[in-house]
């Protein structure tokens, strides 16, 4: 528990850097799950610090981020394409090529082999060394609502209504926002060599009470994060002030 978020958060970008150095003096690529959304801007923003003042490469980086809206094209403003691009990565040095988001354009019926070839190629590197992750009021990871399983792979799913009324200003009216996204699952996210979830501020108290302490059952999918030993999560005192 940190004192703020900023404090919270350059401590997990200095874990990611610690990382990606130690993976690249060996000579291995670093496989990095990221999120988008409030959360890890902050986290970003310190990545981005760390590469001008710092010397911290993304070359050796390949980045799989955990869910995009479905449908969705990259160039609108709501795309996690264009979040991605405006927060991190058009200011590092990261291989395009090495860059991996679910695609909002597909047509349905190319959704399922899309997902199974996403899954595919976080395996054919290895795996992902570590997930970040945000939480949402629905105790949703990823877009993983409740009712998600726990074994749970990358697919297509429909957004709870809070999470679309969270999403309502972004989109500018929630009769905007999506009903469907395509999100990495549970399991993906569980197969992960580290997991860091962070939450910040009063309003995800609540949940993250729930998350850490409640019952672990898929209606709250977070609360799976509790069967895992490589799991941590960073809070700011006001996201952690319900915790016993
Ligand atoms: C985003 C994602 C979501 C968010 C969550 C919290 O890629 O997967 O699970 O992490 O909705 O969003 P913020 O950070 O905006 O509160």
């Amino acid at each position: 528990v940190y004192a703020n978020p900023a404090a919270g958060a350059v401590a997990v970008a200095q874990r990611i850097a610690a990382l990606i150095r130690s993976k690249q003096a060996d000579g291995e690529k670093t496989v990095l799950g990221l999120a988008t959304g409030v959360t890890p801007i902050a986290v970003y923003a310190e990545l981005i610090r760390l590469h001008k003042e710092e010397g911290l490469s993304f070359k050796n980086v390949v980045t799989f981020n955990l869910d995009e809206y479905y449908p969705m094209q990259p160039g609108s403003v709501q795309s996690y394409v264009l979040f991605m691009n405006q927060n991190l990565f058009d200011h590092i040095d990261i291989d395009r090529d090495n860059i991996h988001i679910p695609d909002g354009t597909l047509a349905e019926d190319e959704i399922a082999a899309f997902c199974l070839n996403y899954e595919r190629q976080i395996e054919e590197l290895g795996g992902l060394d570590l997930q970040v992750l945000g939480i949402g009021r629905t105790g949703h990871i990823g877009f993983n609502e409740p009712g998600s399983a726990p074994n749970s792979g990358t697919r297509l799913v429909t957004l709870d209504d809070l999470t679309r009324t969270d999403a309502a200003r972004d989109f500018g009216g929630k009769e905007n926002v999506p009903t469907k996204a395509i999100t990495m699952g549970v399991g993906t996210i569980f197969k992960a060599r580290e997991i860091i979830l962070m939450a910040w501020s009063k309003k995800k108290a609540p949940i993250i009470k729930k998350a850490v302490e409640g019952e672990i059952s898929g209606d709250v999918p977070a609360t799976f994060l509790q069967l895992s030993d490589n799991v941590e999560f960073i809070l700011d005192e006001p996201a952690a002030s319900e915790l016993t």
